[in-house]
């Protein structure tokens, strides 16, 4: 079995090479460069890559160097790599890891998922799940076995850069879309196939509530929170079978998460009991001196790294890494124990992906690379993620006949759409076209007819443009269809002083509704830019997040009613920018001192119409009390009272009354997504056991206290009591 391979492996293996296990470098210089520029399409320097393979034994390289590559290409660099590290003495294969997290996001024609901000808003684990399944083998097919996917981070602060790449603010909507991904990127088994690949439960943890909203900057967590919202969706993930995770780069408390022993060996590896390795991010371990001042140099900084549990380091540029260990391993400040757990860790995984029969790939495997079943899943993934916010007098869908001008900065541009991530780290260089891809306009000039359609951007992001011009073609439609929200971007270049959307877009907007035709906004964007200026100048609000390539056709049908929306928000919309609350706030947040001042959102987490409309109806419980180990069923009747087929997520809220810790306003215990035809009825049940009530009480252990919490569905509300017991099926 693994384990016993893994022994004779570790019996063989030099103390360099242990330590090159541990080691990740990224590609980058190992490519071919002529004055100073890696020569495209990019190929291997055989020398760099025999210092990586042969002198330091490198077991692991990440990225891509640059823009997107194309499989072919990719396949053949694998190859490379393969093949040299397979004729060292106990021919190890490397371990090639990548950013796909929303497709195989670095490889030229790959399929572009909607990001996972707007994979969240679809609330579908099954959708979810057929994502990742379609990245892992198009991931597969540039012969790269593992992903560094999904962010498990707890969207909470709106400005923070990197709320587009989580599954937004709700620990349990964030858990259970985990899983599935997860599942999805893995198969249901523990050797993953040639067509999936391992995943990178990432940024572990608590790296997404800096206090500043800056990207990498401190954050304040006490552990209690860091139990009852950041840790339970990781937990969930690792019983998933997730197979290596990635350690926030930033610091908790006053302590860099890189050096912290509690969080990465007693939390994740004995209390999660998770047997794959922690890898650093990008220069963590040698941040920890540059940055964060804990290790006074790099030496230092590795060993208080590895100690805190850190297995693998993201290196990624040079070898200082290999030879700090080997020095450390030698003086016995890092321990051979602590070594040979971390290498075991890689080797478990490295066999779990069956690199070892399978180093890198056969082409002839991966036909459905970028292939049209791969696009309809991605359009039918993005067709459940798109969430309509407003439709004042059911402006939309708009007839066929309208005569649309389409403007904004986001109408003509797949950068917009695809967010970062997406052909290069920042996304999309502005001016590219994704080929065989629409943009908006493309694709509304395709639905509704060129004929019917016009155009004139209006406003860049970051200036007006021609908004006189603009303002005069408005007169000739019957309704303008804005494209808003934000450019592309990804980790600390996304830092914002603003949440505000931009005062370019904010202009073009006031100069449109002075023409007085109705106005639809779409919004392009994965984090809400609070738009308190503009909204009430609307007529509709389409919240399209981040959608991916088939962003546009997406889009143009929802606008035209060929789709009914179905997404809510997996986020609190602001109204305002110093109003930043989540929905499962305290109470004393909702103190009504003004209109400003209190929990007032634009719109509610879970918020999102449709063309037809929902009646919840006969909510009921099993049993109005739930005693020891005990377990209700709380059931609803929804029914589509309108005239079109559409789908509806029900969602369970349930509130504690009173308790030891301020009970939150609401939190999210359950959710279901159903699909309704005009008059039809479902009854949508949920268990509910003491577990799903339970909280991190002030001796940080999960409990459930007795009392009365109110349940609540839709419109539907009822009180349950939960009696005195234990409550074992936590
Ligand atoms: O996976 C990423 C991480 O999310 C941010 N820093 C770089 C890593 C590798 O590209």
């Amino acid at each position: 079995d693994i384990e016993k391979k893994i022994d004779e492996l570790l019996a063989k293996m030099s103390l360099e090479e242990k330590v090159g296990q541990m080691t990740q470098i990224s590609i980058e210089i190992l490519l071919k460069t002529e004055n100073g520029k890696v020569v495209e399409p990019h190929q291997l320097d055989l020398d760099k890559l025999s210092e990586c393979i042969r002198t330091h034994k490198v077991g692991s390289i990440l990225n891509i160097g640059g823009d997107a590559q194309t499989v072919a290409n990719w396949q053949g660099v694998i190859q490379t790599i393969q093949k040299m590290a397979l004729e060292s003495p106990n021919k190890i294969p490397v371990l090639y890891g990548i950013d796909a997290i929303h497709g195989n996001n670095y490889t030229a024609s790959s399929v572009l998922f909607p990001q996972q901000i707007a994979q969240a808003a679809s609330f579908n684990p099954q959708m979810v799940k057929k994502a990742a399944e379609i990245t892992a083998y198009e991931t597969r097919a540039s012969f790269t076995p593992w992903t560094f996917s999904p962010v498990l981070d707890l969207g909470r602060n709106p400005i923070w850069p990197r709320i587009w790449e989580t599954f937004g603010e709700d620990p349990y909507l964030v858990g259970e879309l985990g899983k599935a991904m997860v599942k999805g990127f893995q198969g249901e088994n523990l050797v993953t196939d040639k067509f999936h690949v391992a995943a990178c439960l990432k940024h572990y943890m608590g790296y997404s509530m800096p206090l500043s909203g800056h990207d990498r900057t401190p954050a304040w967590i006490p552990e209690r929170e860091l139990r009852e919202y950041f840790l339970p969706q990781f937990a969930e993930a690792v019983n998933a079978g997730a197979k290596t995770v990635m350690v926030n780069s930033g610091e908790i408390n006053g302590v860099p998460v890189h050096a912290n022993k509690h969080i990465l060996t007693d939390i994740l590896k004995g209390e999660l009991n998770f047997k794959g390795f922690a890898v650093s991010d990008w220069q963590d371990i040698e941040y920890l001196y540059q940055r964060h001042h804990v290790a006074k140099d790099n030496k230092e900084a590795v060993m208080i790294a590895i100690n805190a549990g850190i297995d693998m380091s993201m290196v990624p540029t040079d070898y200082t890494f290999c030879d700090a260990l080997i020095e450390l391993a030698k003086e016995g400040k890092v321990s051979m124990s602590r070594i040979d757990d971390a290498v075991r860790r890689v080797l478990r995984v490295k066999f779990e992906v069956d690199l070892f029969n399978n180093p890198a790939g056969n082409a002839k495997d991966y036909l459905a690379f970028n292939s049209a079943e791969h696009s309809k899943v991605n359009y039918d993934v993005a067709a459940e993620c798109v969430a309509l916010l407003k439709n004042n007098n059911n402006i939309l869908p708009l007839s066929s006949s309208s005569k649309i001008l389409v403007t904004g900065p986001a109408a003509k541009s797949m950068r917009a759409l695809n967010g970062g991530w997406s052909r290069n780290w920042q996304g999309l260089n502005s001016d590219e076209t994704e080929a065989d891809k629409n943009t908006i306009l493309e694709s509304m000039q395709k639905t509704f007819g060129a004929a019917n359609v016009d155009y004139s951007e209006g406003a860049s992001f970051t200036s007006a443009t021609n908004i006189q011009e603009t303002v005069a073609k408005a007169a000739n439609a019957d309704v303008i269809v804005l494209c808003i929200g934000e450019n592309s971007y990804t980790e600390t270049p996304g830092n914002i002083g603003d949440i505000s959307i931009s005062k370019s877009q904010v202009e073009l907007a006031k100069a449109l509704a002075a023409t007085g035709k109705p106005i639809v906004f779409v919004l392009t964007e994965g984090r809400p830019r609070v738009l308190s200026e503009i909204e009430p100048l609307s007529a509709a609000v389409v919240h399209a997040f981040l959608l991916g390539n088939e962003g546009g056709n997406v889009i143009a049908d929802v606008l035209a009613g060929k789709i009914n929306p179905s997404g809510k928000l997996p986020y609190t919309y602001p109204r305002s920018v110093n109003s930043l609350h989540n929905y499962y706030h305290k109470t004393t947040e909702t103190l009504p001192f003004d209109e400003w001042a209190g929990y007032n959102p634009q719109w509610e987490f879970g918020f999102g119409l449709s063309y037809t409309t929902f009646k919840y109806a006969n909510l009921k419980v099993s049993n109005n009390q739930i005693g020891e180990n005990g377990k209700i069923t709380v059931s609803v009747e929804v029914s589509n009272t309108g005239k079109v087929a559409g789908k509806e997520t029900v969602l369970l809220f349930a509130k504690d009354l009173v308790a030891s810790i301020t009970p939150e306003a609401k939190r999210l215990r359950g959710f279901e997504k159903i699909a309704l035809q005009p008059g039809e009825t479902k009854t949508v049940s949920f268990e509910l056991g003491r577990d799903k009530l339970s909280f991190i009480n002030n001796e940080l252990k999960r409990v459930t206290e007795p009392g009365e919490f109110m349940i609540q569905i839709g419109d539907q509300k009822t009180t349950i009591s939960v009696l005195e017991g234990t409550t074992s099926n936590n």
